[in-house]
């Protein structure tokens, strides 16, 4: 998972290039580097760091004068992030450059065969394969030596060459991972990302699988893995390049968490008819799809599959059809018990997860219906399902995701409610009545955005602290894992998730004086139990913060901090209980001095298994 970009017109690449590379940089940011096409021949310049150390090390070196370019930041797989190691990768005469986001699986055997017949090879990847592979196959025309590389690739992988003797010219492909060609007046932009383009265009087309893309400054030509001219349809961006700028807030994710009313605002609005019904015809999802579903398996990873878990409540309790939640990296290869009868429902905020992805095809091929609820517009998982359900949350940049989770809780909301009035679980008049309440609650997370200053309080006094929990039941243990898992990867604290009635079974011994312990109470009916459950962890030493929409009594041996949310149907309540939890987590990662955007060994797009 690393960001490619490429730009070819009539003006300096370089400021072209390292925009959208700053744009993608949340694919990966161990190391970066370009590819310039200039009078005298290709120039790479390359190095470990951030997009930031590549643009001062470019100035450093003065000014090119180059209108074509291609280049790349990483997050590496093979071979450790240096200088050696970034992209691009030349051939041996310095004549091609190359780009490649995914994995090359056989280049063991391919490095094995190239150095055999006399290449040698300047880094540890697996990519610098395809540069010399390419090279080896290139009499002077891009097309042709793409097609006859890509017969020997295994693996998943986007890739840009540029080669010294067609200096504005750039040949790309893919397989498995994603990649665009923005289209604007006399100069084009390849890139793995819609953000990367948006400087010269709001125009593009996506790459499909396998297809080759001849791309010049007046010309787009697109071909089958066979070199037959295929047309593409035009499409274009819906926002604008400010939804991925941060507007003055200090970091994407305190934006992004800002950001959540619009989010979910925009995903349900025009999905609820007047008469207060959900409506996902347009999405193709009626009754039909549901009324004789046999069973639901949702399918995704991190955050997306804590949202499916809740998503698993509200349609095992609206609409009684039995829901099996799985991690995609499991699901893929357990042999799942899946058909025509079942629906397989997709969660993705990238939509190009390479093992939701895997997942995906695995239910597909076994026939049960897939369907897609992705955020980013044309992505893998969106083209390839049944039915794809856009999540309207806009560009979500910082790693941690906050507002793509809140718009996939909403239409899980949206799909249970179809499902049940398929089914006749629910009347039309309770239909209508969570239609209307979810048509507050952008505004009930508005309120909830409230506890901003409290939650930044909270984290100032435990984030020294190294091991936190997070207790709830029903509804609240799904929002738990979800805020237990934003600590983890923001603020590098150790924290557990745990059902509140599983503690006693022994995770309670970890317990100690001053733990920190966030505890969820918003399900009514089982506010008592959970009630029990906190009192043991407060009895036992725990600093307790306890967020809550209910009226109970709360006394000094339940908890040492209350944070009081609004009241909402049971399976919204992760909606709200988020928000605080979500504070929490970004400020102890501010207090930590923690790379918030960027957290060590992350990357916002996980696209290999
Ligand atoms: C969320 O904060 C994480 N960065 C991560 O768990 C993420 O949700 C997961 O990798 C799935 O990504 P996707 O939604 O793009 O498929």
């Amino acid at each position: 998972m690393c960001g490619i970009v490429g730009f070819t017109g009539n003006r300096a690449a370089v400021p072209v290039l390292i925009e959208g590379l700053t744009t993608l940089e949340y694919r990966g940011y161990d190391s970066a580097g370009v590819t310039l096409q200039t009078k005298d021949g290709i120039k790479t310049v390359k190095t470990k760091g951030r997009i930031k150390v590549l643009e001062d090390k470019i100035n450093e070196l003065g000014s090119f004068d180059a209108t074509c370019g291609i280049g790349h930041t990483r997050w590496a797989t093979h071979g450790a992030p240096s200088d050696r190691n970034s992209h691009p990768h030349e051939n041996m005469e310095g004549t091609i450059a190359l780009v490649h986001n995914g994995i090359i699986e056989n280049y063991l055997e391919l490095k094995t065969a190239l150095i055999a017949e006399g290449v040698e090879f300047k880094s540890d990847t697996d990519s610098e394969v395809v540069a010399h592979l390419f090279s080896k196959f290139y009499k002077g025309n891009g097309l042709e030596a793409m097609m006859e590389t890509c017969k020997h690739l295994r693996g998943s992988y986007a890739i840009a060459v540029t080669c010294s003797d067609n200096k504005d010219e750039m040949i790309c492909t893919r397989q498995d991972n994603p990649l665009i060609v923005g289209l604007g007046k006399g100069e084009n932009m390849i890139a793995s990302d819609i953000p990367a383009i948006m400087s010269i265009t709001k125009d593009f087309i996506v790459v499909g699988d396998n297809e080759i893309v001849r791309v010049k400054p007046d010309s787009v030509e697109v071909f089958d893995s066979e070199g037959n001219a295929i047309e593409k349809e035009v499409q274009t961006v819906n926002w604008d390049i400010q939804g991925a700028q941060k507007e003055g807030y200090d970091h994407f994710m305190i934006k992004e968490i800002m950001e959540q009313p619009k989010a979910v605002r925009n995903t349900i609005t025009s999905r609820i008819t007047d008469n207060d019904m959900p409506n996902l015809m347009e999405e193709g999802v009626g009754a039909d799809v549901f009324k004789n579903v046999r069973n639901i398996h949702i399918v995704a990873c991190g955050s997306a599959f804590y949202a499916g878990m809740a998503g698993k409540i509200a349609f095992e309790r609206l609409a009684r059809i039995p829901v099996v939640a799985n991690v995609a990296s499991e699901f893929r290869y357990s042999d799942p018990i899946i058909d025509e009868n079942d629906i397989c429902l997709v969660i993705s905020q990238s939509g190009e997860t390479a093992d939701t992805l895997a997942a995906m095809r695995e239910a597909k091929a076994r026939g049960a219906k897939t369907i897609a609820v992705v955020n980013v517009l044309a992505s893998s998982a969106a083209r390839e399902a049944d039915h794809v359900i856009y999540t309207w949350a806009g560009p979500e940049i910082a790693v941690a995701t906050t507002k793509a989770y809140s718009a996939q809780l909403s239409v899980m909301y949206l799909l249970a409610l179809t499902a049940a009035k398929a089914r006749g679980t629910l009347s039309d008049e309770q239909i209508a009545g969570y239609c209307r309440d979810l048509r507050d609650l952008p505004d009930m997370i508005e309120e909830t955005l409230g506890s901003r200053e409290t939650m930044e309080e909270l984290a100032k006094l435990y984030h020294e602290r190294n091991d936190s929990f997070f207790i709830g039941r029903g509804i609240d243990y799904m929002a738990c894992q979800e805020g237990s898992l934003k600590l983890k990867e923001i603020a590098y604290v150790h924290s557990e998730a745990y059902a509140g009635g599983e503690l006693k079974h022994g995770p309670i011994s970890l317990i100690e004086e001053g733990t920190p312990v966030v505890a969820l109470a918003c399900e009514e009916s089982l506010y008592e139990k959970q009630i029990s459950n906190i009192k043991s962890v407060k009895a036992r030493g725990a600093k307790v913060i306890l967020v809550t929409n209910g009226d109970f009594d709360i006394d000094p041996d339940m908890c040492d901090h209350v944070v009081k949310i609004a009241k909402c149907p049971f399976f919204m309540a992760a909606s709200l209980s988020i928000i605080p939890v979500q504070f929490y987590a970004y400020y102890v990662g501010v207090f930590r001095g923690c790379d918030i955007d960027k957290p060590r060994n992350l990357a916002k797009s996980v696209t290999v298994e």
